[in-house]
């Protein structure tokens, strides 16, 4: 296989500079954005001159903030961080802190201040990226009161913003704050963060699809039957109640993670691979989703939520019962859909996408199942049914295989089908790094390959949005139950149309049913 990830650059190529994350006390950050900070120190890859101003609004000095970031890393870092004791410490003094009350626009301005302050001692350009690890709807205050106090004007140095989905919360609202965002910086100094763009077995569709000769001719409505995507999650909303009653799995999954891997697997070659030209061909697919009329959704779209269950002996909440969530909400937490890609490559070839949570794995992979051979020799001979897949996994034990009928040894001509595969594990000396590592990486050296782009995120909205509406409005569309550890309501299944087809169940390490 060929290189699967960008080399990585070389230190001396990031320009020195600084960090700044808004709600830098929060779950986010302390799970994710400083271990993958750390974890970068780590592998050297950080600019000789650079800081980490973290902004919340508890009141703290430097040192207690050091104390827990201390603490956060020990909890949440990859490996095991006592292992590391005085790159620890070197790491920690590079942090710093300035209590910010993200509605209190003076507070901007002290933050300026502090700003200009460490930049002139510890000689560091005003390189900033600001990353906004808040609640949605403070993404437009904050990028007023960066304006308000010039914070984003780039004659000393640029200035980047990187904001966490959901992009709004409709077509209409997810609108008007690319407008107020556009405000005050442009395109290319935002940055959306989609993690699953980070995943390396994301990118790695790419690799696979346009690095090799033989799997792009199949690639297309001639050879592919239809294509499934499962984004499943074994967990329940947990304590994210609160965030998820409003949101749901459609705005939480579909239409950021779930339509960016499907642009991947979808997309044409772009004629050079640039963050631009690769951009342009994603975005192509998401224009090209055909629209789901009102009256036909119950037919493509199917919402699930999952119900109290007794699971071997201990009782699974339901999701009305989770903490933050109404008693009789309607959100769902479980969507699978059927959908097609309006273009020459896919005309009528069916896209079957689900996701759910409290379901019996954390898995998620794509599924290209080809059509059967034009001429069935060997039918009455086959021990199991003969079926061409190509499995793409994304997680857990990621990799690629490929599923298809070979010959029982012995006497006459028995067919099984059999997979070969290729597990990431294997390429021992390439670690995989976290999405967060990565894409936190790319904005420091300015690539937002991986970042989605403003018309990305409004054509997936233009999709998903007519779905959300009708559910809000017509309550004759059902929400179907499903208890904790199953694969959501049997009814997704109808999707298909057909009775001899159904959901694909993920085996750990890719098993074929
Ligand atoms: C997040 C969603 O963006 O992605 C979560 O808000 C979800 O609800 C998570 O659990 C899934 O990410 P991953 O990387 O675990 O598949």
């Amino acid at each position: 296989m060929e290189e699967i990830t960008k080399k990585a650059p070389k230190k001396n190529t990031i320009e020195n500079q600084i960090l700044v994350i808004f709600g830098s006390n929060g779950d986010l950050s302390k799970r994710k954005l400083l271990p993958a900070i750390f974890q970068l120190y780590l592998d050297d890859l950080l600019p000789d001159n650079f800081i980490l101003i973290g902004a919340g609004s508890q009141e703290k000095d430097e040192e207690s903030n050091r104390v827990e970031v201390k603490e956060a890393l020990l909890k949440f870092a990859k490996g095991d961080v006592t292992a590391f004791p005085e790159k620890l410490e070197l790491f920690l003094q590079r942090l710093y802190y300035k209590k910010v009350h993200n509605q209190t626009e003076e507070d901007f301005g002290e933050l300026k201040e502090y700003i200009d302050t460490l930049s002139a001692r510890l000689n560091i350009p005003k390189n900033i990226i600001y990353y906004f690890s808040i609640p949605p709807f403070l993404y437009e205050v904050v990028a007023a009161h960066l304006v308000k106090y010039g914070l984003n004007t780039e004659d000393d140095g640029w200035k980047r913003i990187i904001v966490e989905k959901p992009f709004g919360y409709s077509y209409d609202t997810a609108i008007d704050l690319d407008k107020k965002l556009r405000s005050g910086f442009n395109e290319d100094q935002i940055y959306r963060i989609d993690h699953y763009l980070g995943k390396e077995t994301v990118q790695n569709i790419m690799v696979t699809r346009f690095s090799n000769g033989f799997f792009e001719p199949i690639w297309n409505r001639k050879y592919v039957d239809r294509i499934e995507i499962t984004a499943a999650e074994k967990i329940g909303v947990g304590s994210r109640g609160g965030y998820y009653d409003t949101s749901g799995a459609m705005r939480d999954m579909i239409q950021n993670h779930l339509m960016q891997v499907l642009a991947v697997i979808a997309m044409e070659p772009p004629s050079i691979f640039d963050s631009e030209s690769i951009r342009n061909e994603t975005v192509k697919v998401l224009q090209a989703l055909r629209p789901i009329k009102t009256s036909e959704i119950q037919d493509y779209v199917v919402r699930g939520q999952y119900i109290a269950t007794d699971v071997d002996g201990e009782l699974q909440k339901g999701y009305r019962q989770e903490t933050n969530v109404v008693s009789n909400s309607k959100t769902e937490t479980f969507v699978a859909m059927k959908l097609f890609v309006d273009n020459w490559r896919w005309g009528d070839v069916p896209f079957y996408i689900r996701t759910g949570k409290q379901l019996p794995e954390r898995v998620t992979e794509v599924i290209i199942h080809l059509k059967p051979a034009p001429h069935q020799l060997f039918k009455q001979r086959c021990v199991a049914q003969s079926t061409n897949m190509i499995i793409l996994r994304i997680h857990p034990d990621a990799g690629v295989a490929v599923d298809f009928g070979m010959k029982i040894p012995g006497a006459g001509y028995k067919v099984q089908n059999v997979n070969m595969a290729f597990h990431y594990s294997d390429l021992a000396e390439n670690k995989i790094s976290e999405a967060y590592e990565r894409l936190l990486l790319d904005c420091m050296i300015g690539d937002s390959t991986l970042y989605a782009r403003a018309d990305a995120v409004k054509a997936s909205w233009k999709f998903v949005d007519p779905i959300l509406q009708a559910w809000k409005t017509n309550p004759k569309i059902p929400l179907y139950f499903y208890e904790c550890n199953t694969w959501g309501p049997n009814e997704s299944n109808a999707l298909f149309g057909d009775k001899q087809l159904k959901w694909r169940v993920p085996f750990k390490k890719f098993k074929t049913d």
